[in-house]
């Protein structure tokens, strides 16, 4: 017998109700999770695309599009004043004619920019992109041999220095004239023997476009900026980053769902990947406005999110406890969305609780790495999210890591071992044709170092990234660690090699192991040192204290020292650093001597239990 239809109708209708319901049981991210790797797939295509025409649109020339878009759109708003994006393609173009007209640089150079957050440092990284060159980050807080170490690392002819970093210059100016570096300054006029003035020149420039085969590019390899970071290992190295890693970057806040009537706030410094290629880079993409502040303020935030309209804004861990420990809630704002990394459970809570429905999307990738996670469920806690698509573009594994001797595990046939679901462990990205890995510039052995080979199999090769994570059943992924020579504290990554070399020119110090230990309550970790002292010498606070100003900047400074006999080493005779981290900096649990950086005495003093605790207790500001 037929069913009538009103019957068999309905039976429909419940087999579907039936069948989301068991994917909302099972599948409950489904769509969303569909919809944002066709994102990621439409990108993808566009830049399969350049390969194939040998035509690459780069970030620039994405920026020249929009230029002639929306010539009046307001692109940077800094400290008030907006700058469209014709200010920006005009004045970016009579920086490209002043170094042009001077002979000074020539396609293929590489330019580096110490220079604090402006729009001239924009108007200055496009303009002498435009003549072909690539152009080199200088970290501002960086001082002299540490700075002349990475201006020489990316073999930059030619220096341009902002109005603000003058006294940084000075200290390095002798050593760069002795080689010959053209050096700039961002002003009208300067007193300094032998350097450039920019201000001036660039007024007399035209503002008409230099041709745009001067910067033609035909391959994604080609490197156009060198940014720095500490790697795992060693001195601060220059990334290498090629016109593929920024224009992957750049669809950042598209892939989130970004829109041109977005308006970003950017208070990252723009000598880091974040803020000049995901946030700068991902505003050119959308042909939306940025508002740039020099350094980020928790007091102005929510006032200027309010008067600029602010809808995006981008974070470090760091910034979102900051602004939870502002008196006030707020929630008359339009942010809906916050991106950046390092956020930890509970503030990320609190933030929410205090400030609204504001979708957090942490991205977890290193600058040079070549595996990127996000996070764009905005799922408390996890720094990205995978599934089966995912796993089809980006091949990466978690292995066993062994912490006490700080190496992968190797199985009896010599192999790594895959960690169970929910397990933590070392996250290992392959290298192959869709994933390259670019290395850093003027060493094939750091490069190298970074590379695992043979790891499942003979031949094959992977990207060490240095950071423990683990994978959870529902397929989100949260960062647990980070292993070898650098940890983070205050948003910068500080090179422990870099620290204890520094304090190893200090007279009574004859071995220094540095390392970070968690604060409670604290993103990353606190510099701590292990020393060991020199024969008939003995600790001098203040002397220790005059050399780590000097000598290091402030989030690299070693806020604890512990005086040791004698140093462990590792069977490969590394220092040991497991059990000191363990150890942490309680002065109750270590029978060693301790001391504390104390920026009101000038001095290393010892480290009581009063003021362990006023630590502990967030009493007393690190
Ligand atoms: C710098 O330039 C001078 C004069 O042009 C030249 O004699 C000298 O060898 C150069 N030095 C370096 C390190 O290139
Ligand atoms: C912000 O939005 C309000 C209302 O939509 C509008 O009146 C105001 O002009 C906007 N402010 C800016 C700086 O765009
Ligand atoms: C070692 O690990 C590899 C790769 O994970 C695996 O294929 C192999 O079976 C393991 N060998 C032993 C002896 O466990």
């Amino acid at each position: 017998m037929l069913l009538p239809p009103l019957v068999w109708l309905s039976a429909v209708a419940a087999g579907l109700l039936a069948l989301l319901l068991l994917q909302k049981l099972f599948f409950p991210y489904f769509w969303k999770d569909l919809v944002f790797i066709s994102r990621l797939l439409r990108y993808g295509l566009r830049l399969e695309l350049y390969k194939r025409r040998s035509r690459v649109v780069t970030v620039l020339d994405r920026f020249v599009q929009q230029a002639a878009r929306l010539p009046s759109k307001p692109f940077i708003v800094y400290e008030g004043k907006s700058y469209t994006y014709e200010d920006v393609e005009e004045r970016s173009n009579r920086v490209a004619h002043v170094f042009q007209r001077r002979g000074a640089v020539r396609r293929g150079d590489t330019v580096a920019l110490l220079m604090s957050n402006e729009p001239d440092f924009v108007c200055v990284w496009f303009g002498v992109s435009r003549l072909g060159c690539s152009v080199a980050f200088l970290n501002t807080n960086v001082r002299s041999r540490s700075l002349l170490h990475c201006f020489g690392c990316c073999g930059a002819r030619t220096l341009v220095v902002g109005a603000d970093l003058l006294d940084t210059l000075e200290e390095i100016l002798p050593s760069l004239k002795e080689d010959n570096i053209s050096v700039w300054v961002v002003k009208t006029e300067c007193s300094l023997p032998g350097v450039e003035t920019l201000l001036d020149k660039l007024q007399q420039a035209p503002d008409v476009p230099i041709p745009a085969e001067q910067r033609a590019v035909t391959s994604l390899r080609t490197p156009n900026l060198y940014i720095f970071t500490s790697g795992t290992t060693g001195l601060p190295k220059a990334a290498i980053i090629t016109h593929l890693q920024s224009l992957k970057a750049a669809g950042g806040f598209w892939a989130y769902g970004g829109r041109s009537d977005d308006v970003i706030y950017i208070p990252l410094p723009l000598y880091h990947s974040a803020a000049s290629l995901v946030g700068i880079g991902g505003t050119v993409e959308l042909g939306a406005t940025c508002v740039l502040k020099k350094k980020f303020s928790a007091s102005q935030f929510w006032p200027d999110c309010r008067r600029f309209n602010v809808t995006i804004f981008q974070y470090i861990g760091e910034l979102c406890r900051y602004l939870c420990n502002q008196p006030e809630n707020e929630k008359d704002h339009k942010v809906h969305m916050g991106v950046g990394n390092g956020l930890r459970p509970e503030v990320w809570k609190e933030f929410h609780r205090r400030f609204g429905e504001v979708r957090l999307c942490e991205i977890y990738g290193s600058t040079e790495g070549n595996i990127c996670f996000m996070n764009h469920l905005g799922k408390i806690g996890a720094v990205g999210r995978t599934d089966f698509f995912y796993k089809l573009i980006f091949k990466y594994d978690l292995v066993k890591y062994d912490k006490e001797n700080d190496e992968p595990v190797h199985n009896r046939s010599g192999f790594c071992e895959r960690v169970s679901k929910g397990e933590t462990g070392l996250l290992l990205s392959k290298v192959n044709e869709q994933s390259p890995f670019f290395g850093y510039a003027g060493s094939k052995q750091l490069t190298e170092k970074k590379l695992l080979r043979d790891v499942f199999v003979k031949g094959d090769v992977y990207f060490n990234t240095g950071d423990l994570m683990a994978e959870d059943m529902e397929g989100f992924i949260s960062f647990k660690d980070r292993i070898g020579d650098t940890f983070r504290w205050k948003g910068e990554n500080v090179a422990t090699t870099e620290v204890a070399e520094a304090l190893e020119i200090v007279d009574f110090i004859q071995e220094a192991n540095v390392y970070g230990v968690e604060v409670p309550g604290r993103e990353g970790r606190a510099g701590m040192a292990a020393i060991i002292m020199r024969p008939d010498h003995s600790f001098e606070g203040k002397k220790l204290f005059q050399h780590v100003l000097n000598h290091l900047p402030a989030y690299s400074r070693p806020l604890f020292i512990r005086v040791q006999e004698t140093m462990e080493m590792t069977g490969t005779y590394k220092q040991k650093k497991f059990r000191l981290v363990e150890n942490g900096f309680n002065p109750l649990a270590i029978s060693e001597a301790l001391y504390f950086l104390d920026y009101t005495g000038k001095c290393y003093v010892p480290l009581t239990d009063s003021v362990y605790s006023s630590i502990v207790s967030g009493r007393l500001k690190l």
